[in-house]
């Protein structure tokens, strides 16, 4: 798991930066944050009851001293927290009583300490689900300016003998389910721009059921415009398509498919037509390629914020831990 962390843990040593994790007494995260607090280059946060925190940790045999215990039953902010959240949700028309019931769950209270200021980021989903970790950061922490969605890349790493890690970024396999054109010309800007933080030189496949015109319909015709979209939005980055994933990365198939393509036969950043296709062929690659999946990292949000499989082990609670403090 070595790929790129070094140069994140060094850029986090200069620049600790603090992390909410929602499900404060689960035993991953108290593996993972007793890791973080030994190294001290990241300061978490724990959500959840200080008993029952410090009792897990106990009884799991990890030192959890130096975090940062909150309770949402007795923070002492919460007044301006609900106040803030009105304000945020004034269109919703949002009660201060509804605001306060909502902020009791720690998915939407740990994300309103990022929109606080009080984190830089924050870790959570190992025991909620994929949409209720994403969707209070989409109702509150919102798209940075000049994006219109929020989307999500996997880094997949394949470690070889050689010690050179073979490293690719799949997107969008977690968020959006059924992407448009203009979406898709988003994910891949984005996705592009993530793959160059761990290291990869990014030459963008849209892919598709179909090679330059081989195949027809309308989801075709979806990928082929917005690789053409994509073309014209970042002309510096090397893009191809519609390809097939054969044509994408096997150098022997795109000299027929594709021929004289820069990206063809070469792709290492891949955009997914729709969320089936994208979050089957990431887990393609991680449970028969041998790859290693890291992710999914949310893109286009105006904070780092980051959603963990519930599958999860301490491991990678620890790695995503520090991937997304990095990226705060
Ligand atoms: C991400 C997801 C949860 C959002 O769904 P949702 O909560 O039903 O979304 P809604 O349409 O109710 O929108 C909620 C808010 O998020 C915003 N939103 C929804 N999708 C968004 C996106 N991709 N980018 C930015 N904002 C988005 C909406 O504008 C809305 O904002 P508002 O409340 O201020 O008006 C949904 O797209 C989803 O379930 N995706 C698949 C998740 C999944 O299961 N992944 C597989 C496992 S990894």
């Amino acid at each position: 798991m070595e790929f790129g962390f070094g140069t994140m843990i060094e850029k986090l040593k200069k620049d600790p930066k603090t992390i909410v994790f929602t499900e404060g007494s689960d035993p991953r995260i108290l593996e993972a944050a007793s890791r973080l607090l030994a190294s001290s280059f990241l300061r978490p946060i724990l959500l959840g009851n200080l008993d029952e925190i410090e009792k897990a940790a106990e009884e799991a045999g990890y030192n959890i001293r130096g975090a940062r215990i909150i309770d949402p039953e007795n923070y002492e902010r919460f007044d301006e927290m609900v106040d803030l959240f009105c304000e945020l949700r004034k269109s919703k028309g949002v009660t201060p009583e509804q605001a306060r019931k909502t902020l009791s769950a720690s998915n939407y209270f740990g994300t309103m300490l990022v929109k606080m200021g009080e984190a830089d980021a924050l870790l959570g989903g190992a025991t909620y689900s994929t949409a209720d970790t994403v969707r209070p950061a989409l109702q509150l922490i919102k798209t940075k300016p000049g994006n219109n969605i929020v989307s999500s890349c996997f880094i997949l790493v394949r470690p070889s003998a050689t010690g050179e890690n073979e490293v690719l970024a799949m997107a969008d396999c977690a968020i959006n389910i059924d992407p448009s054109e203009d979406d898709l010309v988003e994910i891949a800007g984005e996705t592009a721009e993530c793959a160059r933080l761990f290291g990869v030189d990014p030459k963008v496949a849209f892919l598709s059921y179909s090679t330059l015109g081989s195949g027809k319909g309308e989801d075709v015709d979806k990928v082929r415009n917005a690789a053409a979209k994509a073309k014209e939005r970042y002309p510096e980055l090397p893009i191809e398509g519609e390809l097939q994933f054969d044509a994408a990365v096997a150098p022997r198939v795109a000299r027929t498919k594709c021929p004289g393509s820069e990206v063809a036969g070469h792709a290492n950043t891949f955009v997914f037509p729709d969320i089936n296709a994208g979050n089957i062929g990431y887990k393609i690659a991680q449970r028969l390629g041998n790859f290693d999946a890291y992710g999914p990292i949310l893109l286009g949000l105006n904070a780092s914020i980051n959603d963990l499989s519930r599958g999860c082990n301490a491991l990678e609670v620890y790695s995503m831990a520090i991937i997304t403090a990095a990226l705060a």
